[in-house]
């Protein structure tokens, strides 16, 4: 600890100074202590509180208030850590000015959602030039150099698709569809690991399944909104031909939903009677209950409660500890229906628990 402090000190940490004037004048020690004695009594007191700069994506969808609320929580002050926390509106360039100013600020740790994967690699070296450790979570980057971050954990988006897909295989052969089936998606913001992902799985089950067509696709950039504005244009374009709605995360569900109805179309699970089936990642609260509804037939769970698995890595690396480069988070699955309760994916099975109100009650998001 008195090392760490020491250290700081040398390297002229701004925060770190002003930190231990507010201790020693609450100590009511003499504002003219050495920087050594300053360190002593910090080490003879509290722990240094950390610093974290948060570049958060934005607040566009359910699963991502109930993200920003996770951190929030786990980096509180009363947890010890001062946040500060920036919210990017969906626009990478305002994710770059909050790392330069977390540079500027000299915080402890840089956290980053990324927007997108792409266009991290200046950035990210100046932070690591001013010797900033950055860690990622949720979405991936794709980066030249990849000591430019210390970890990264997050869903395995793609994962998700695939699980997604094979339910949608395995119900559509429970009940005998052999069919065309037309499917639209309605997908995330274009170059984020989510939508990338996502619409990969979907695209594969396509090439492998003979009788699967996307007749349209488009951005609903993870909004209800912008959900509801793309399904009214594809009910424009296909109407009553679409069986299938991929919709890359809840909100977009939830608008393209609205959108069916309002025109007169029913959302469900009987393909045959021209009901359109919809599928839908997230898994939240309102998510599942739309799910249990029969409005959304399955929903792939992307889990977004990384306050605390964030505090745990930053506690190991304050603690000296390796941490892993890469961590994939385990993810549910839930559908309304019962009688599919295993798939195989990638070689192994996966359970999709059947939805009751029970689990939704029990749900913290
Ligand atoms: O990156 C996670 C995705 O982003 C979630 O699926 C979505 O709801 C969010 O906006």
């Amino acid at each position: 600890m008195l090392n760490r402090i020491l250290k700081s000190l040398t390297s002229g940490s701004a925060l770190l100074l002003c930190a231990l004037c507010v201790f020693v004048s609450g100590c009511g020690q003499s504002e003219d202590a050495s920087p050594e004695d300053m360190a002593a009594s910090a080490a003879r007191g509290e722990e240094k509180r950390l610093t974290i700069g948060l570049s958060q994506v934005g607040s566009e969808s359910d699963w991502r208030m109930a993200s920003t609320e996770s951190v929030k929580a786990a980096f509180s002050s009363g947890a010890g850590y001062n946040l500060i926390f920036d919210d990017a509106q969906q626009k990478q360039e305002n994710q770059l000015k909050a790392i330069r100013e977390f540079i500027d600020q000299g915080v402890d740790y840089i956290i980053l959602d990324p927007i997108v994967e792409t266009g991290w690699d200046s950035v990210l070296s100046e932070a690591k030039e001013a010797g900033i450790p950055v860690i990622i979570y949720d979405r991936l980057i794709e980066v030249e150099d990849d000591s430019l971050y210390v970890c990264w954990i997050g869903s395995d988006f793609k994962l998700e698709g695939e699980r997604a897909c094979v339910w949608l295989k395995e119900y559509l052969d429970s009940r005998g569809v052999t069919r065309n089936i037309n499917i639209v998606d309605i997908q995330g913001t274009l170059g984020a690991s989510a939508q990338l992902g996502r619409t990969a799985a979907l695209e594969e089950a396509v090439k492998e399944n003979k009788n699967w067509r996307i007749i349209g696709r488009d951005t609903g950039e993870f909004t209800t909104a912008k959900g509801k504005e793309v399904m009214n244009q594809m009910l424009e374009r296909y109407g009553s031909d679409i069986n299938v709605v991929y919709a890359e995360n809840d909100n977009m569900a939830y608008g393209a939903i609205e959108a069916m109805q309002n025109r007169g179309y029913k959302v469900g699970l009987d393909i045959d009677e021209e009901e359109f089936l919809v599928i839908s990642f997230d898994a939240t609260h309102n998510g599942l209950q739309l799910t249990l509804d029969e409005e959304i037939a399955e929903n792939v769970e992307c889990n977004p409660l990384y306050g605390p698995r964030l505090t745990e890595i930053i506690e190991a690396l304050e603690a000296g500890k390796p941490v892993e480069k890469e961590t994939f988070i385990d993810e549910e699955q839930f559908s309304c229906v019962s009688y599919i309760g295993t798939i195989q994916v990638r070689n192994r099975p996966y359970t999709v628990t059947h939805l009751t109100s029970e689990l939704i009650e029990e749900r913290v998001y």
